[in-house]
This record gives structure tokens, sequence and C-alpha cells, in this order.
């Protein structure tokens, strides 16, 4: 698949067919789901969790995510690849998530960036739109501020939450974001916002109506095995496919058996010869 996705593809597809994202931090998984003809790549901040062992996704930084994003755009040629900006690189000050979410166009060559809801989000989304940068918006529950919002907790089940998250959805909407993600939030209220903006929801935990849906790779390949949501669906548990080949491994090498003739270079005898 050759035909590059682009933002306008990615809005023209709303209400046509239903879209797909998965996260990618490196290049032979990027490679896959891109030959796969996932529509978008986010290069997530959960790089933190699921690739780099820590306990939150507060814990990487600008260095990380641009590292990453470099090897995932190298392997992409058909999906729409998104950079997540990490925590503290666009909260803190907007004049520097504008630089920060710039290092994600020019120096990893992302199509687009993905900010989480925090108190000052607008103002920020703003500039960075304003700066002709294409965003994702995404509400619901935000990892970044869990401890602002009650904890790692679905978003949106009272009215008064829902109605927040509605007005949340329709102002980033009216600021130009061209997405909008939407993280645990129960699925009537994920219809509602659905239908209620132009732009297409992606949903994580937010149940079918959404326009799109995205899964952490490692999560849907059964490679994460420290913790799994409510809202993950393994297609392969490949943990244990690994972990078998890794012991067949060690099997033959202590038995002898690998390397065989096969796995092996060799020299001519005369050569030998001349060794004494
Ligand atoms: O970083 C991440 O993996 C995310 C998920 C919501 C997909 O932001």
């Amino acid at each position: 698949m050759e035909d590059k996705m682009t933002v306008k593809e990615i809005l023209s597809l709303k209400g046509k067919r239903k879209m797909t994202m998965l996260t990618a931090y490196d290049y032979p998984l990027a490679y896959l789901v891109d030959k796969a003809g996932i529509d978008m790549i986010l290069v997530g901040d959960s790089l933190a969790n699921v690739v780099l062992g820590l306990d939150s996704t507060t814990k990487v930084g600008m260095a990380e995510m641009i590292h990453h994003a470099k090897a995932v755009t190298r392997a992409v040629k058909h999906a729409l690849v998104v950079g997540d900006m990490p925590y503290e690189s666009y909260q803190v000050n907007p004049a520097e998530s504008v630089n920060n979410a710039r290092r994600f166009i020019e120096e990893a060559k992302c199509e687009a960036v993905k900010l989480e809801w925090f108190d000052r989000c607008l103002e920020v989304t703003a500039e960075i739109i304003k700066a002709g940068i294409p965003v994702i918006g995404h509400i619901g529950l935000t990892p970044q501020t869990a401890d602002k919002i009650g904890g790692f907790k679905v978003q949106g089940k009272d009215a008064e939450q829902a109605r927040r998250l509605i007005e949340q959805a329709v102002a980033l909407e009216k600021l130009g974001c061209f997405a909008l993600l939407l993280e645990c939030v129960p699925d009537k209220i994920a219809e509602m916002i659905t239908k209620k903006i132009k732009i297409p929801t992606i949903g994580i935990g937010a149940g079918p109506y959404c326009d799109a849906q995205v899964l952490v790779i490692h999560d849907l390949l059964g490679l994460y095995e420290r913790f799994t949501p409510k809202f993950v669906k393994k297609y392969i548990n490949l943990s244990a496919l690994i972990l078998a080949a890794l012991e067949e491994y060690k099997k033959e090498v202590t038995e002898e058996k690998f390397p065989s003739k096969e796995h092996c270079f060799s020299i001519k005898e005369e050569e030998l010869k001349k060794l004494g």
C-alpha cells in the first residue's frame, strides 16, 4: 500500500467507512502496521509503559518521542503518522508548545500531533493549529493528568461530566482539530459526540459508534503482560509464542543442535592444510 493517507482523506472518510489507528514505536512494527493498511499510526506516549518499562506516560519527554517517531516514519509509506506530545512539552508555555509540535513535523517527519485535554488546552491547540500543524484532540481519560480527573477511570458517566466532554469536543472542532480521540467514555456519550461533530472521532474504550478505533499495538499483540484494560482485545498472544521460541533456542544451544551445518561457513581443506 503506497497511497499516502492525508488529513483531508481522514476528514472525508467520516460516515463513509470505519477507520483504523494503531500505535507503533519502532521500525519493524510500524512496517507491518503500514503493510496491513492501517489508516493512522500514533507514536504514543504509551511508549513509556509498553516499550521503556516506566510506570507512567508522564516519564517520557521530547527526546525519546522524537527518537521513536523517526524510526516509525522511516518505515511508513501509507499511514498518516501522528506524534503524541509528551507531558510538559505543551502544558508549560504556548510558544514552547509550538516549537515542540514543529519538531514532530520537521525532525521526525510526522504529519500531525495529538494533545491531551488540560486546563489551557484550547489556548495551546489554537497556537499549534495557527502554526499550520494538524492536531488531534484527546478527551475523556487523559493519562498525563489522571491525578486531576479522579484517576484512571471512565469519564462522562454522569450528565454533568458528559456535558463537559461534549463542550470540549465542540470547542476543539471549532478551533480546527481534524480528529478527536475519545478515551474511556461510555459508548452512548461517544455516539452523541460522534453525531454532533463533523470531524472523525477515534475511540479507545469508547464503544463501536466512533468513526475510528485505536489500540496500543502491544496490547493487541499480547506483548504487554503487566496490565490489560477491559477495552483491549488480544488478537494473538505473542508473548507466549516468543517465549517458546527463546526456550527452544536455549535448548538447542545447550544440546549442541544449533548451529548446525546449514548455519556454518566453510573453508577448503587445502587452505586448512596450509595452516599446518
Ligand atoms: O499513547 C497512547 O498510546 C495513547 C492511546 C490513547 C492510544 O494516547
